[in-house]
This record gives C-alpha cells, sequence and structure tokens, in this order.
C-alpha cells in the first residue's frame, strides 16, 4: 500500500510556447513515497534536501493531493515523503514534480479512477499556489510524459505530442534564484499581431516538425519573440549560452520555463553533452556557480 516514484524535470514554454508547450525529462527529478494510511487527509511526513513547508496547505503537493481528495470518497488517508533533487526557483518545474508525482500516485493506489487531464487539473492547484496562476505547462508534461500542448485552458484540453526519439536537452541552472511570479509580473499584458504572426507560426512549425521528426524543422521553431527578450534580461551571461550551444551543434536554446535555467535541444545525446560543456565554459568565464543535466526527452 505505498509507492515509491520518480517524479520529473519538466521544460516549459519551450521557446515558443509561454504557458502551453511543455516538455519532461526522463532522467532528473525527484523521488517521492506515497503510503496509504487509516488517518484521513493528506500528511507530509518529511522533505529530504529542501527546507520546504510541511504543512499540507502550504506544500504544492499536499495542496495537488487535497484537490484530488475533493473529488473522490476515501474512508483513508496518505502520507507523503518527498526527496527533492530539483532547486525550487530553477525553472525546471520543482513545484510541478512534486505536484504531479503526488496525485499520480495516489491515483494509483486508489486504483485509478481519474484519467491524466483530471491529475492534471488538480496538480496545477500546486502551481496556483506556488506562482499565483495554476499554468499547466509544467505538470501536463509532468503525468503525460514528453512534449505536451495545454490547447485550451477553459475547458481544460491537454494533447500529448509526438517525441522523437533522438531529442536530447542540456540544461544549465546558473545558482540564482528566480521566482516565477516575479518573472510574470514583468510581461507585458499585449503582444503586437507582427510578434504573434511570427510566434504562431514557430509554435505550427515546432509541433508539425516533433510529428515529423524533422530536427530541422524543429530548430528554426525554436525563437521566442514574446517573453525571451524580457526575461532573458534578469539571467546572466543569457545571449552567450545561447550563442555558444547553437555553434556547438544544438537545435535551438532559449529559458526553460520562467528562468534562470536556460535549456537547449539536440538531436542525438553526444551533441546533447558538446552544448552542456560549451554552456559550462561560458560560466566558468564570468565565474558564475551552475548545476548543468544532460537528459533525454521522454
Ligand atoms: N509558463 C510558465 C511561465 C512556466 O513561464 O511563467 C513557469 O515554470
Amino acid at each position: 500500500d505505498q509507492l515509491k516514484i520518480f517524479t520529473p524535470a519538466t521544460i516549459a514554454n519551450v521557446s515558443c510556447g509561454f504557458d502551453v508547450l511543455g516538455l519532461a525529462l526522463d532522467t532528473v527529478g525527484d523521488e517521492m513515497t506515497i503510503k496509504k494510511v487509516a488517518k484521513k487527509g493528506v500528511t507530509i511526513t518529511k522533505i529530504i534536501g529542501q527546507n520546504l513547508p510541511l504543512e499540507t496547505h502550504k506544500n504544492v503537493a499536499g495542496v495537488a493531493a487535497l484537490a484530488l481528495l475533493a473529488e473522490i470518497d476515501c474512508e483513508f488517508g496518505f502520507e507523503i515523503e518527498i526527496n527533492k533533487c530539483i532547486k525550487p526557483g530553477s525553472g525546471i518545474g520543482s513545484s510541478a514534480a512534486s505536484s504531479a508525482g503526488a496525485v499520480w500516485a495516489m491515483n494509483e493506489l486508489l486504483g485509478k479512477p481519474f484519467g491524466v487531464t483530471d491529475l492534471v487539473r488538480f496538480a496545477m492547484e500546486g502551481e496556483r499556489l506556488a506562482t499565483g496562476v495554476a499554468h499547466a505547462d509544467n505538470v501536463a508534461p509532468a503525468l503525460f510524459g514528453g512534449f505536451t500542448l495545454v490547447r485550451s485552458y477553459e475547458p481544460l484540453d491537454v494533447i500529448s505530442i509526438n517525441t522523437p526519439s533522438e531529442l536530447y536537452a542540456s540544461v544549465i541552472h546558473p545558482q540564482i534564484e528566480v521566482k516565477t511570479a516575479d518573472a510574470r509580473e514583468i510581461l507585458k499584458t499585449n503582444v503586437s499581431l507582427k510578434d504573434a504572426i511570427k510566434q504562431w507560426g514557430n509554435v505550427g512549425g515546432l509541433i508539425s516538425g516533433l510529428y515529423t521528426e524533422d530536427y530541422d524543422l524543429i530548430g528554426r521553431s525554436l525563437e521566442d519573440y514574446i517573453i525571451e527578450p524580457i526575461r532573458s534580461i534578469l539571467i546572466p551571461a543569457f545571449d552567450a549560452v545561447k550563442q555558444k550551444s547553437i555553434a556547438a551543434g544544438a537545435l535551438g536554446c532559449g529559458i526553460s520555463g520562467s528562468g534562470p535555467s536556460i535549456f537547449a535541444l539536440s538531436k542525438g545525446e553526444a551533441t546533447a553533452v558538446k552544448v552542456a560543456e560549451a554552456m559550462k565554459k561560458v560560466y566558468e568565464n564570468v565565474g558564475i556557480d551552475y548545476d548543468i543535466h544532460v537528459s533525454k526527452v521522454n
């Protein structure tokens, strides 16, 4: 009556798809143990690796778990233990991993009464607590795996997108914290028609490239004309990291979620490793500490 799970880190936005596109990393993430217990409700028993609130109502996994329990009659409760490997505020879906992992495991232990889109809806409540906005572009790929598209928020319509088998991500995390709420605060609320045309051309191009496994088309589509020009100012040496990643063979490079992590996508693991080396060199030259990950997109 307990499950020990891996719950993945995710890259939201993927350059052109602010709040709608996301992808899951195969080998970067947290571990969680979820137990069925006699005591009703949800108890967060332990968080290893980070100093995060244990009170159920203040914890993203707790809030997501309560959203699930609100829609089912349950004669027992759950205990949740989290081993955090993803740093909060890093831009690779730390809160989403906890929220998604909790509801996924609970659904399994309950005999799967809910579909995956329901689980996305519950996990979004964790995102609402973390950022003030219930965005789904991290929790959706964490729950479905691979690439996902939030076609619509009202009603919620999440689509699992074909994920080419040779797609790898390199992600570098400069050791500064950017709160998603702050990184949303600085965005403009209006978009020019000229920029919108370029942006939706890229969203269509990226989705088409993912289905046809056309890596060049994927690369051409990885540009963001709306969010990146504003947010990149918060990220040290962003332009240099992007330029060196592409010179090292990446298909494209951009801000991971709300930053400060920067991601690049590559065809094949060997190229992704080279790209990660190029990213590292930039931060070593400017003297900024970093974490770096290379993972298959899956
Ligand atoms: N789409 C969200 C944002 C993702 O960019 O604010 C946050 O991880």
